[in-house]
């Protein structure tokens, strides 16, 4: 047999994924672990959290598998984090994650130092404070002994590779988002580095996302039962692998997904960037290609956050008679009109990264009344965040990327309630696909190409991935475009308050 391993480390878990060539599920394991926010603002996780669960997703695969049919690895994982490494190889500190936005002053010194304008053109982005680069700059001023112990800094899923296998190396895919890349050149930029005064020794050495990176070391094949000399593909960050998961491997399709952040992402075989850098323009996981992509912080995050605080009802259902607490809260909210009469729910729980690159900006209900119940506030956050979605997808086609068609992804797929609206919003026929399994799914799918099972990511997507679903726009898309455009019109008139709020 011939098996293929996609590992993910996730925000809150590690999804582990085994196919076959064909990109039949073997096995879909997830380990769970917490993160911390010691002060509002920062976000931070412990690696060997992520290496203890990425071991126990290995131990539940090989209880039911052999370790002699893995053939191939592929990693991905949340993008941005700051792992820090000493000499020895330990852990510094914990991990700086993707929606920390403690670094404001460390963007405007990047900018300072280099030139706003200069920077988008060295890299193709902005600065964002949840990118690696203002995290590093900030534990040089706030942790100055901790930065001192510094030997080389890795992504997150980049840490596991060197836990596996002794190696510091990422992926041209990931290394887009720390914000030290130079994407057009999908190379680390020595002008920045310089610049910014950061030893170039510090960076893992790069790789297209289909290459053999890397084997399971000796060490690593006894703690976690794997053959040693697995090669382990280089992979992708989650957005990258989950495109892949998800066929997006072509010129000129559009994809949404709805996890924990919301991503509306666009596959380009030439390099492209906006001028004013607010769409982010990263490296494809299709080597030599590239994407353009939006990333809103809390997009299935929101419906999460709102289950956990209000669904307490359809949780403690959930746990008596088995029923999905998301379930249950949407089958509510489909019962109320279209637009939760005049309701509106703004997702920035985390602050916001495209369209607003803004991490002051915070969460509200806007135009409750008397008359507005539970359902109506379940059914505002799902509008809140498909019209968040609707705002990335707007600059997507600004950029030049249109579509009638959009690929959807992410826990909102499963109800056809939100599948219509998506279409409605979108003002697009929605597809799905039959690869649900996301990020994890892609990383196995470049495992295949890496280990020489298909020539191509496009070759092997064609061969795997299958349309399931699809969805078109109903006589209430004409209504969600006014509701939309008067969404839009509320960060603008707050956004001026958020900072005496935070303080
Ligand atoms: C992508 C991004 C998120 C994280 C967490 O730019 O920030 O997708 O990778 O999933």
């Amino acid at each position: 047999m011939s098996y293929y391993l996609g590992l993910d480390i996730g925000t809150s878990s590690t999804k582990a994924i085994l196919i076959d060539a064909q990109g039949n599920i073997i096995a879909n394991v997830t380990s769970h672990y917490d993160f911390q926010t010691p002060k509002p603002l920062w976000a931070e996780s412990n690696p060997s959290d992520w290496w203890d669960a990425t071991k126990d997703c290995i131990a539940q695969i090989l209880k039911e598998n052999s370790a002699e049919d893995i053939k191939g690895i592929g990693l991905t994982g949340q993008m941005h984090g700051l792992v820090v490494l000493d000499k020895e190889g330990e852990v510094i500190r914990p991990c700086m994650m993707w929606n920390d936005q403690r670094t404001q002053e460390q963007c405007d010194e990047v900018y300072a130092t280099i030139g706003k304008e200069e920077y988008i053109k060295i890299t193709g982005n902005q600065v964002l404070t949840g990118f690696t680069v203002p995290k590093l700059l900030w534990l040089r001023k706030y942790e100055p002994e901790n930065y001192a112990k510094i030997d080389k800094i890795l992504l997150p899923k980049d840490y596991i590779r060197y836990k596996l296998s002794g190696t510091y190396s990422s992926d041209v895919s990931d290394a887009s988002g720390t914000g030290l890349l130079e994407v057009k050149e999908r190379k680390w930029s020595n002008v920045l580095l310089e610049k910014l005064d950061i030893p170039a020794t510090v960076l893992p050495s790069l790789y297209e996302s289909v290459e053999i990176s890397a084997h399971v070391s000796a060490s690593a094949a006894q703690e976690t039962s794997l053959l040693e000399e697995t090669p382990i593909t280089a992979g992708a960050g989650d957005q990258a692998a989950q495109a892949v998961g998800c066929g997006i491997s072509k010129e000129g399709i559009i994809s949404a997904t709805f996890g924990t952040s919301g991503v509306v992402f666009a596959h380009s075989k030439d390099y492209t960037s906006l001028e004013d850098g607010s769409l982010h323009s990263f490296c494809s996981a299709v080597p030599g290609e590239w994407h353009l992509m939006g990333v809103m912080l809390s997009a299935a995050g929101s419906f999460q956050w709102y289950k956990d605080q209000l669904g307490y009802e359809e949780s403690e259902k959930e746990e008596k008679e088995g029923i999905n607490a998301f379930t249950s809260l949407l089958e509510n909210a489909e019962q109320t009109p279209v637009g939760s009469e005049g309701l509106f729910f703004l997702p920035y729980l985390s602050g916001e990264r495209t369209p607003y690159a803004d991490p002051l900006v915070r969460a509200s209900f806007i135009g409750l009344t008397q008359k507005h119940t539970k359902a109506h506030m379940t059914r505002a956050v799902v509008e809140g965040i498909t019209y968040g979605m609707k705002d990335l997808l707007a600059l997507v086609n600004k950029a030049g990327v249109n579509s009638n068609v959009v690929i959807a992804s992410g826990g909102g797929t499963k109800s056809d309630f939100w599948l219509q609206m998506m279409a409605d919003i979108f003002e697009a026929q929605i597809k799905t696909v039959n690869a649900s399994e996301g990020a994890a799914f892609g990383a196995a799918l470049l495992a295949t190409v890496g280990t020489k099972v298909y020539d191509t990511v496009e070759q092997a997507c064609q061969a795997v991935i299958k349309e399931t679903k699809s969805v078109n726009t109903s006589p209430y898309a004409f209504f969600y475009k006014n509701q939309h455009a008067l969404y839009q019109k509320l960060y603008p008139a707050l956004k001026d308050h958020y900072e005496r709020i935070n303080e």
